[in-house]
C-alpha cells in the first residue's frame, strides 16, 4: 500500500483557509501556519485547488502561467516553505493541473489569437462557423450556452467547455503535449506529491468535432438536465495517451507521484478505463457517490457497484462527500442534522478506498449563505447561472468564534463570508470529546491504526431497509442506520464497538444484533 492508497488526503481551497497579512484572502503561509493542526487531525496528504497565477475569472481553473505562484496568495519561495514544513510532519503537497484550458489572458492564447498564422494556434481549438454564421458543433458549455465564442479577428470560433475567457487547448497537438511534460516536471521536482487533475475526462476532444447525440431517457438526471451526452468531447479513446505519457513521468520519481483525475463520469463503470493497465491515473474522483441520495440503499447500491467496477490491482476507489462545485455534505445530504453529518463522516472514513475530506467536513461545517452582491463565483453571477453559485462551500475556514473567525484579522473584510453556524469551529471543537472534529480525528486514528480498515476488503452484509452495513476485512463491520427509525443489523459474531456517532456506545460490548437509532451510526470489532 502507498500513501494515496492507505492514507487520508484533505482538500485545501487556499483563499479559504488561513490569512496571514490581512487582506481577507487565504494565502500560501496561511497553510503553513495551520500545518501543526493538520498532522494532529492526522491527515497524510493536502490538496491545494489551483495556486497559479489566474485572471481569477474562474478563481484560479484559469490558469494564466503555469509555473508560478499566483501573488496574492504568496510566491514560489513561500510554496517551498509550505513543502518542508509538511514534509517535516510527514504530509504530502498535491497540487491541481489545469490541462483542459487556459486563461485567455494566457500568453499562449494571447499568440494565438494574434493571427492564424501564429505558430501558437494550434495550441487551442479552432473552427469556421457554419455557413449560417452558427457554432461549427451542438457542443455546449458546462457553464451554459455555446461551447464556442467567436474571434472577430480571424472570424473563426474557438472551443471553452467552460468560460469564453477559458479556451481549451488542443490536446491533438504534440507541442500542447510537451509544454505540460515540462510543467509536471517543474512541480514534480520542487517536490510536488502529485496531481489532481482538472477536468481529466474531457482534456480530447473528437478530431472531427462530430455533433453530441441528445440525452437518452434513463440517463442520469444530470446528463438529461444537460440535454446532450457528451460523446465527442468527453472519453475520447485518445486521452489514454496522454494519460500514460503523464505516469511515465511520475513514475521516474521516487516516490512516484500521484495522477488523481476529476473524472466526471455518471456511470461507475465508466471509471475503470481511466485507471489503463496501471499505467494511467492511479486514482479516479467517484462522482455518482457524491451525487448519490443520502440513502442506505443509495449509497450502498453505488458503492457496491463502484466496487465490482474497481475490484482489480490495477484500481482503487476514492471517495469524497464534499468538493468545491458542490453544496457542502451536511447541507446536500444531513439537510442540517448533526447526527446524519456524523454518520455521512464515518461512512467516509471507513470505505475502502482513499477518503478526500474537504476542509471544515471535518467540523460539520455547513453552507454558508452568500448574498448576492457579494458573489464571487462566475457560476452564480451574470450570464450562466442565476442560482446561489459555489460560493457558499468556499467560505473562509472557520477557526474560532468572533471578529476575522482566526481566519483573517478583526478588521480585514474576508473575500467570502464567514460562517455564523453555532459550535463549529477548531476552537470550540479540539477539546470536546463529543464534537465532529475529534470524531474525525478519532476515525483517522483508527483507521491508521488498524490495516483492515484502511486497506481491508469490503464485503456488503444483509440489513433492513434503510440500514446499511459492511464488513471491512476480517474484523470489522460498520453499520449505519439512516432510516428515521431505530433498527439492528447481525452481525457475523459478537464484538466491541471501536467508534459510534454516539460516543457515549464507544467500547459497548455487542452480542447478538447490533441495535442503531435513527441516524446512528457504528464501527463495530469482531471478537476472533
Ligand atoms: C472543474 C473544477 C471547477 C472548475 C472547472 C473548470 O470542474 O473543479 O471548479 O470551475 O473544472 O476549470
Ligand atoms: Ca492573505
Amino acid at each position: 500500500m502507498t500513501w494515496w492508497q492507505d492514507g487520508v488526503i484533505y482538500q485545501i481551497y487556499p483563499r479559504s483557509f488561513h490569512d496571514t497579512n490581512g487582506d481577507g484572502v487565504g494565502d500560501l503561509a496561511g497553510i503553513t501556519e495551520r500545518l501543526d493542526h493538520l498532522a494532529w487531525l492526522g491527515i497524510d496528504a493536502i490538496w491545494i485547488t489551483p495556486i497559479m497565477p489566474s485572471p481569477d475569472s474562474d478563481w484560479g481553473y484559469d490558469v494564466a502561467f503555469y509555473t508560478g505562484v499566483q501573488p496574492v496568495l504568496g510566491d514560489l519561495e513561500g510554496f517551498d516553505r509550505l513543502v518542508a514544513g509538511a514534509d517535516a510532519r510527514g504530509i504530502k503537497v498535491v497540487l491541481d493541473l489545469v490541462p483542459n484550458h487556459t486563461s485567455s489572458k494566457h500568453r499562449w492564447f494571447r499568440e494565438a489569437r494574434a493571427s492564424k498564422s501564429s505558430p501558437r494556434r494550434d495550441y487551442y481549438v479552432w473552427a469556421d462557423p457554419k455557413p449560417d454564421g452558427s457554432p461549427p458543433n451542438n457542443w455546449r458549455s458546462s457553464f451554459g450556452g455555446p461551447a464556442w465564442t467567436m474571434d472577430p479577428v480571424s472570424r473563426q470560433y474557438y472551443l471553452h467547455n467552460f468560460l469564453p475567457t477559458q479556451p481549451d487547448l488542443n490536446w491533438w497537438s504534440e507541442e500542447v503535449r510537451e509544454e505540460f511534460d515540462q510543467i509536471l516536471r517543474f512541480w514534480f521536482d520542487r517536490g510536488v506529491a502529485g496531481f489532481r487533475i482538472d477536468v481529466a475526462h474531457a482534456i480530447v476532444k473528437d478530431k472531427e468535432l462530430r455533433d453530441n447525440p441528445p440525452a437518452e431517457p434513463g440517463d442520469h438526471p444530470y446528463v438529461a438536465a444537460f440535454g446532450q451526452r457528451k460523446v465527442y468531447n468527453a472519453e475520447r479513446p485518445e486521452a489514454h495517451d496522454v494519460f500514460r505519457r503523464w505516469r511515465a513521468i511520475a513514475e521516474e520519481y521516487d516516490p512516484p507521484r500521484l495522477l488523481l483525475g476529476e473524472t466526471y463520469v455518471l456511470d461507475v463503470e465508466r471509471l475503470r478505463p481511466f485507471f489503463g493497465a496501471g499505467d494511467e491515473l492511479q486514482l479516479a474522483f467517484n462522482f455518482v457517490f457524491l451525487h448519490s441520495p443520502f440513502t442506505a440503499e443509495g449509497l450502498r447500491s453505488i458503492v457496491d457497484a463502484t466496487e465490482r467496477a474497481l475490484d482489480g490491482p490495477d484500481t482503487w476507489p476514492v471517495w469524497a462527500i464534499s468538493t468545491h462545485d458542490l453544496p457542502r455534505y451536511v447541507d446536500r445530504w444531513a439537510a442540517g442534522s448533526a447526527d446524519r453529518a456524523r454518520c455521512a463522516l464515518l461512512m467516509l472514513l471507513t470505505l475502502r478506498g482513499t477518503p478526500v475530506l474537504y476542509y471544515g467536513d471535518e467540523l460539520g461545517m455547513a453552507d454558508v449563505p452568500v448574498p448576492p452582491e457579494q458573489r464571487r463565483d462566475p457560476v452564480g453571477t451574470g450570464a450562466f447561472d442565476a442560482g446561489p453559485g459555489r460560493d457558499p462551500c468556499r467560505t473562509p475556514m472557520p477557526w474560532s468564534a468572533g471578529p476575522g473567525g482566526g481566519f483573517t484579522t478583526p478588521e480585514a473584510r474576508p473575500w467570502l463570508p464567514l460562517s455564523t453556524q453555532p459550535g463549529v469551529t477548531v476552537e470550540e471543537q479540539r477539546d470536546d470529546p463529543g464534537s465532529m472534529l475529534v470524531l474525525s480525528r478519532d476515525l483517522i486514528a483508527l483507521r491508521r491504526a488498524e490495516p483492515d480498515l484502511s486497506s481491508g476488503g469490503y464485503e456488503p452484509l444483509a440489513a433492513p431497509d434503510g440500514l446499511w452495513a459492511f464488513r471491512r476485512g476480517e474484523r470489522f463491520v460498520v453499520a449505519l442506520n439512516l432510516s428515521d427509525t431505530a433498527g439492528a443489523v447481525d452481525l457475523p459474531s459478537g464484538g466491541r464497538i471501536r467508534i459510534a456517532t454516539r460516543r457515549a456506545r464507544d467500547g459497548e460490548a455487542v452480542q447478538g444484533p447490533l441495535a442503531l437509532g435513527p441516524g446512528e451510526a457504528a464501527v463495530v470489532e469482531l471478537t476472533r
